[in-house]
């Protein structure tokens, strides 16, 4: 299905370009952490407010919904939070290893048939790419409603040399202190559908 062009998308975006972030320029000093696939950007926002001393990336492909995300850091005048608008896969090699401290994978994307599981952001290629990009001792936190990418995922992180300190299959009930929520979790949430979620580590 295809997508409807909001209104004025581009004069939208041209007015928050000063929150794209200048890949080619070294990136600011001090903690980096990164989500990868931001939507709307309600979690990231959130972040960025509650944690100013970190600095925090955004990549998102799709610009329908990356306008809504750079909007709300706009009207919020953060000025911790930057965004990349493309696929992971292509700005990936854009940032340089072993810089950030932690990488946010939230409700991503489930491709559920099998030939499309190199698109999944916890395939092995993927993996790869994060463990590139973390520092020694980083973390990934994934969270999910769909338990087969759940289940398909904790191999991969397993297989890939991962730690996996932190599983729950009921985020919600379990480990709700400091919980950010993202906009498809608050949905789920309401439907009363069980978060999971889990840390993984890097060994360098
Ligand atoms: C299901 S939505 C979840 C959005 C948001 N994280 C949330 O939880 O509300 C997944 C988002 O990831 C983006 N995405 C999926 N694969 C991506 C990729 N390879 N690179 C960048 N963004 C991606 C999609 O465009 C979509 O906006």
């Amino acid at each position: 299905m295809r997508m409807r062009t909001r209104n004025n998308l581009e004069g939208r975006l041209a007015e928050c370009a000063a929150l794209f972030a200048d890949l080619e320029a070294p990136l600011p000093e001090g903690p980096l952490h990164i989500e990868v696939g931001c939507g709307k950007g309600r979690f990231i926002n959130e972040c960025a407010r509650l944690f100013p001393e970190v600095n925090f990336l955004a990549v998102e492909r799709v610009s329908n919904v990356i306008v809504l995300a750079m909007e709300k850091a706009r009207d919020a005048g953060l000025k911790n939070l930057k965004f990349v608008r493309g696929d992971f896969a292509a700005v990936a090699p854009l940032l340089p290893d072993s810089r950030a401290e932690r990488i946010y994978l939230n409700f991503s994307d489930p491709w559920p048939k099998k030939d499309n599981a190199k698109r999944r952001l916890t395939y092995g290629s993927f993996l790869e790419q994060y463990k590139r990009i973390l520092k020694n001792g980083g973390e990934i936190w994934f969270k999910t409603d769909n338990r087969p990418l759940f289940d398909f995922s904790l191999e991969t992180f397993a297989e890939n040399g991962f730690e996996l300190p932190d599983v729950t299959f009921d985020l919600h009930a379990e480990r709700p202190e400091g919980n950010i929520m993202t906009e498809y979790e608050q949905r789920f949430a309401q439907m009363g559908i069980p978060i999971c979620r889990l840390v993984a580590t890097v060994k360098k």
